[in-house]
C-alpha cells in the first residue's frame, strides 16, 4: 500500500500503482483538462517525490525540469508515502 498527505492533513492509503487524480479531486485539488496540458491541478511535492511515477512529456512540456511541481492528472503513486500541497 503507498499513502498519499494532503496539506499535512489529509491521509489517503492508495494502491501501490494509483493515479493521484481522484485522491487529489476528492481532497478538494482543482481539475479542468485531465490531459496535462491546462496546469488546472499543478501540485507541489513536499517529500516522496521519488515514488511518483516517472514525468510524462506533458508534464515536462508544462513544468519544465520542476523538481518539486508535478501535474495530479498525470502521476501514479508507486509505492511508499508522498506528501503533497496544492
Ligand atoms: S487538469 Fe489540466 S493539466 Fe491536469
Amino acid at each position: 500500500m503507498a499513502k498519499l498527505i494532503l496539506n499535512e492533513e489529509d491521509e489517503v492509503e492508495l494502491e501501490d500503482g494509483a493515479q493521484l487524480k481522484d485522491p487529489c479531486e476528492e481532497a478538494g485539488v482543482p481539475f479542468a483538462c485531465t490531459e496535462g496540458v491546462c496546469g488546472t491541478c499543478v501540485i507541489e511535492v513536499k517529500e516522496g517525490k521519488e515514488n511518483l511515477s516517472e514525468m510524462t512529456q506533458e508534464e515536462l512540456d508544462f513544468l519544465g525540469d520542476s523538481d518539486e511541481e508535478r501535474l495530479a492528472c498525470q502521476c501514479k503513486i508507486k509505492q511508499g508515502v508522498v506528501k503533497i500541497d496544492y
